[in-house]
């Protein structure tokens, strides 16, 4: 290979890798400003969680009452753990299955980015609109 050629690719190979780095550094399942502004996907997870009324058992803010606080919960649940939580449910402890509910099957990425996003504290409690 020429000089110039060699150049040219180890360009591209350190190009690669930066932006290999900058989509490893960015993990977050979720975009928010301002705390309320979330994208889409999210934005439709937290429409899930209003319609299902997630919160009759884990409270308004996510805290916790009849189930436990999914602030602390999304600390430690692994994203596969989460939708088997929330798919199958713990029928034996009082978690329900949601497998049946099309809206969460389909809003299970956008249900575990909003929480996560809650748990993060980056997303506020309350209403949200989407990000611009
Ligand atoms: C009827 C009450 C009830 C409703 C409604 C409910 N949950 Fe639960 N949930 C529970 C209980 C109780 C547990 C604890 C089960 C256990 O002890 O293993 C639980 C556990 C969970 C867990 C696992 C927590 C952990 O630390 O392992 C997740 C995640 C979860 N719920 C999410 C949701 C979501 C999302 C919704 C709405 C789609 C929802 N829940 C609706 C009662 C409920």
């Amino acid at each position: 290979m020429t000089k110039t050629g060699w150049a040219a690719a180890m360009a591209f190979a350190l190009a690669g890798l930066g932006l290999g780095l900058a989509v490893a550094a960015d993990d977050k399942p979720y975009q928010v400003a301002e705390g309320n502004k979330v994208d889409k996907t999210t934005l439709e997870g937290w429409r899930t969680w209003r319609a299902l009324a997630c919160e009759r058992c884990h409270g308004a803010r996510q805290e916790g009452m009849v189930g436990p606080s999914l602030i602390e919960s999304l600390k430690q649940l692994s994203k596969d753990e989460f939708k088997q939580s929330v798919l199958k449910g713990r029928l034996d402890k009082g978690m329900p299955n949601f497998d049946g509910s099309k809206m969460v099957v389909e809003n299970i990425d956008g249900l575990y980015a909003y929480l996560k996003g809650r748990s993060d504290g980056a997303i506020k409690p309350g209403r949200l609109e989407e990000l611009k």
